[in-house]
């Protein structure tokens, strides 16, 4: 019995440290696409594409904070910093489809963490961020010719 108990305290060390290393690389990744996103927005050729595009910048700033929140509430101290890389992008067109790529693909992923991390708030988070990053998916393809 007390095996089992301290077997369980085990597991739930470990899931928090993974879930501590995720949140680490999300709020990287997270900050990133903003920063490409309000890149991307500079070369959008039409206006309205630019405000939507700007939308996105905003979610993925969102989501980068939603991840700092709940990293200090799991832990108390504040996470490190995101290692910032500048956007390459030569083409809008060609910007656009490989972020269709990188949101779907992270569309099943936080589906995945949502299935994995069972209690809220971090699964409502999870929920969350995955069906925003299906909507980014989805709405690329307006832009595509
Ligand atoms: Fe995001
Ligand atoms: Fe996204």
């Amino acid at each position: 019995m007390e095996t089992n108990e301290h077997m369980r305290k085990h597991d739930e060390r470990c899931e928090t440290i993974g879930l501590l290393t995720k949140l680490e690389e999300y709020i990287t990744d997270e900050t990133n696409d903003s920063l490409y996103y309000y890149r991307l927005a500079e070369l959008a050729p039409e206006e309205e594409d630019r405000s939507i595009i700007l939308g996105f910048a905003r979610d993925e700033a969102m989501h980068a904070s939603n991840f700092k929140i709940l990293y200090r509430l799991l832990t108390g101290t504040v996470p490190p910093e995101p290692v910032v890389v500048e956007p390459q992008i030569e083409d809008f067109e060609e910007g656009v489809e490989r972020r269709i790529l990188a949101e779907s693909g992270d569309f099943r992923k936080y589906a995945m963490d949502y299935v994995e991390y069972h209690e809220p708030p971090v699964c409502d988070l999870f929920y969350l961020t995955s069906v925003a990053e299906g909507q980014h998916a989805m709405r690329l393809t307006l832009f595509l010719n």
